[in-house]
């Protein structure tokens, strides 16, 4: 279906949103790195291409992961004893290669990050740290998209009767859950350090100070990733759908009436000097409404409104019609970091970036879903 209601109906809209980027992005080059970023661009040209079916973008897109992927399965320039979760992401797309070619290369490639899996560092608990050396003994909700997608997809189709890789990976959503998630908002903190001695850490529960749009639509994606290949009798996956349904209503109670999220979502920020409506955070919520109304987790009475609200917010205000034909996609905040001292003045001083491949990636995914309802 094509995305004729919308106002902006012509260029764009008229076509389809998510070719139209894919085309844009092809235009104008996308390096080729292993970058969580990337990566997370490429899930938006799986879509493309599952939607027109036209080799383009497939064969683009192998182009990008054979830049990386060695013959004998190897990745390219990778570093073994780095444990950073957002090179993990990348995992993702490796299954991607190999379910479609079969080509074993794919899969070796992909069992080198399933094995730094087993060798990563973690909390007493048993969580991920995010990177090591940088961050000990902290979780961030974005290392949830970027590793435990991957573990689970890896599981699902290597290792399904592994009880306690499965066990393992609920462990890391019970993690987050336990430490970032307010009972009475529903949002969540950008992560928490289990050993409470980052200088953003609460000094009772580790967290974080603040709820920043992308951790959460980071974490609410992987969410939609991985229930719909968790094992039927596995007793998480009640907890992981109702970690994402209740996540998903207070989203819904925190979307704004321009129907975008705001950067800084706490409510004391709502509004205030400096915070906006940020685009992948936007479009991250209006994709997972729209892929959880598909999957059945979410009531479409409910949902659809505000998703359809937010996706016209996505293509009137951050898609811009360029000359030559191409779009761009502004609004996207460069970064978010527990790097940083946390506070609010931190968030609102990182600039926007034009084109970042971390927002561009989640409107094709809300795009897939608009024009396939
Ligand atoms: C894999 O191939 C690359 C590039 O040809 C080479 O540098 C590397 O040593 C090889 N690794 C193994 C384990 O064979
Ligand atoms: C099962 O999963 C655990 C946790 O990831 C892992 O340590 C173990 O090696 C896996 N077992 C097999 C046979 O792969
Ligand atoms: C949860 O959020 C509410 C509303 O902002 C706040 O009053 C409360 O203190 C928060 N709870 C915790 C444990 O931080
Ligand atoms: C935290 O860092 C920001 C810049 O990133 C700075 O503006 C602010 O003053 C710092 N706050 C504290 C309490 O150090």
């Amino acid at each position: 279906m094509k995305v004729l209601l919308l106002p902006l109906a012509v260029g764009v809209a008229a076509a389809s949103p998510l070719a139209t980027m894919a085309d844009s992005f092809i235009k104008r080059g996308v390096p080729a790195t292993i970058h969580y970023s990337q990566m997370t661009l490429y899930g938006g040209f799986e879509l493309a291409y599952d939607l027109t079916g036209d080799e383009k973008y497939a064969s683009w897109y192998r182009g990008q992961i054979d830049a990386l992927v060695q013959d004998n399965g190897t990745i390219k320039n990778w570093q073994y004893e780095y444990y950073s979760l957002d090179n993990y992401r990348m995992g993702n797309n490796l299954l991607y290669w190999y379910e479609k070619t079969g080509e074993e290369k794919y899969k070796k490639a992909a069992s080198v990050i399933r094995q730094q899996i087993n060798r990563t560092p973690r909390t007493a608990t048993g969580g991920f740290w995010h990177r090591d050396p940088n961050y000990p003994n902290q979780m961030w909700l974005d290392g949830i998209f970027m590793a435990d997608s991957f573990y689970a997809k890896w599981t699902k189709r290597f290792d399904n009767k592994n009880t306690s890789a499965w066990d393992d990976i609920a462990l890391q959503y019970d993690n987050i859950e336990a430490h970032t998630r307010n009972r009475t908002t529903g949002l969540l903190k950008h992560g928490y350090d289990e050993s409470k001695v980052a200088v953003w850490a609460d000094p009772v529960t580790g967290a974080a100070p603040l709820v920043w749009d992308r951790a959460v639509g980071w974490y609410f994606m992987s969410l939609l990733e991985v229930i719909p290949v968790w094992p039927k009798t596995h007793p998480a996956r009640k907890r992981l759908i109702n970690y994402f349904t209740t996540l998903a209503a207070a989203l819904k109670k925190t979307q704004d009436k321009s129907g975008g999220w705001w950067l800084i979502m706490d409510e004391q920020y709502v509004g205030a000097k400096g915070n906006y409506i940020e685009s992948s955070g936007s479009a991250m919520f209006t994709f997972g409404f729209l892929k959880g109304i598909r999957l059945g987790l979410l009531d479409q009475k409910q949902y659809l409104a505000p998703a359809k609200k937010g996706y016209n917010l996505l293509l009137n205000k951050f898609i811009v019609e360029k000359d030559d034909g191409t779009v761009d996609w502004e609004g996207t905040v460069e970064v978010g970091s527990l790097s940083s001292n946390g506070s609010y003045e931190y968030y609102i001083s990182v600039p926007l970036a034009v084109n970042d491949y971390k927002g561009a990636g989640p409107f094709m995914y809300a795009s897939y879903e608009i024009e396939t309802l």
